[in-house]
């Protein structure tokens, strides 16, 4: 709740911060114009929408000398397989949180609001542990486990239940929880609550400050490049927006899980984003210009 009042005031800030200039820039042009279009005439980029940015005679990514492409594309094609890695270690982490393999809306609320109608130890032992042991026993556990796990009832009830079906597999030479040690039962007969304070804030900092380097880094490389005004701007904006998005979904979600659905829509968009920068800058310094995807027309191709 904090971050969304931080937030808030952040956006009153700026907004204040920004707006009487635009008034004064939007009475002196052309009233008709949209607002966004007098800002960029009045950065003295661009009059027309389809106008390559490249001012003439500067660098581009297909005038760069030798050094710096190999330079450029060392950084690109490491960052290309780390974006690879993050996408696989979302699969394996958060992927199985609800027990099917892929990521689903499901696992991002698990991870993060948790499973609140029961425990691990419950939704365990009605999937992947329900073999172990015999209804009546599976029953007890998790009725013991919905009572919030009383400690009383441990020694004569439910210690034999693990003892007998549990701990030939859940011991201490296992890398499973050893439920040998109450403790370790009491940590998964806990309703799961998802990702806490700590963690969330632990991750969003080292995820916002990391990440926006890459982008910065990509987003450079990619102001190089010959493409349409517009379109640029928008490729070299939206991570930042949508990594925004992304961590600001995980705090949501820990407590309304719908806003599961932005840590998708964040996540997408900026790998969307990145993928079409590092292609592009990728084909516009080793490719002839012939084979340049989307094709410029010749006249605006400066050369
Ligand atoms: C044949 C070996 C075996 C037996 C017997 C067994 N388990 Fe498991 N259990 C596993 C393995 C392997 C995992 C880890 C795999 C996974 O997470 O899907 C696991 C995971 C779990 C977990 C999740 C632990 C965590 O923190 O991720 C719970 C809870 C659990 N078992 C409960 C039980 C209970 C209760 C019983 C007894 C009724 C039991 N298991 C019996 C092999 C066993």
């Amino acid at each position: 709740m904090d971050l969304i009042l931080i937030l808030i005031i952040a956006s009153a800030v700026i907004a204040i911060a920004f707006w009487p200039r635009c008034k004064k820039q939007c009475a002196s042009t052309d009233s008709h114009q949209p607002f966004w279009k007098t800002l960029l005439s009045s950065h003295a980029l661009s009059q027309e929408d389809d106008m390559i940015d490249i001012k003439p005679g500067s660098t581009t990514l297909a005038r760069l000398s030798i050094t710096y492409k190999v330079l450029f594309t060392g950084f690109l094609l490491v960052i290309g397989v780390g974006l690879m890695m993050a996408g696989m270690q979302i699969m394996l982490t958060h992927g199985k949180a609800d027990g099917k393999p892929g990521v689903s809306v499901n696992d991002i609320v698990y991870s993060y609001y948790g499973n609140r109608s029961g425990s691990k130890l419950e939704s365990m032992l009605n999937g992947a542990m329900k073999a172990m042991a015999p209804d009546e026993e599976r029953f007890a556990l998790i009725q013991w486990a919905r009572d919030e796990a009383p400690i009383k009832e441990w020694p004569g009830k439910i210690e034999p239940i693990f003892k007998q079906y549990c701990v030939s597999c859940h011991n201490a030479e296992a890398t499973i929880p050893d439920f040998t040690k109450l403790a370790n039962v009491q940590k998964v007969a806990e309703v799961d609550q998802g990702a806490s304070i700590g963690t969330l804030t632990r991750v969003s900092h080292i995820h916002l400050f990391g990440i926006s380097f890459i982008f910065l880094f990509v987003g450079w490389i990619f102001g190089m490049s010959e493409y349409q005004l517009r379109w640029k701007l928008i490729l070299i904006s939206t991570p930042f927006a949508f990594l925004l998005i992304d961590v600001m979904s995980w705090w949501l979600t820990k407590y309304i899980p719908v806003f599961a659905w932005f840590t998708i829509i964040g996540g997408f968009g900026y790998s969307l984003a990145s993928t079409v920068m590092i292609f592009t800058a990728l084909m516009q310094m080793w490719l002839p210009r012939e084979n340049w995807w989307p094709k410029w027309k010749e006249d605006e191709s400066n050369q």
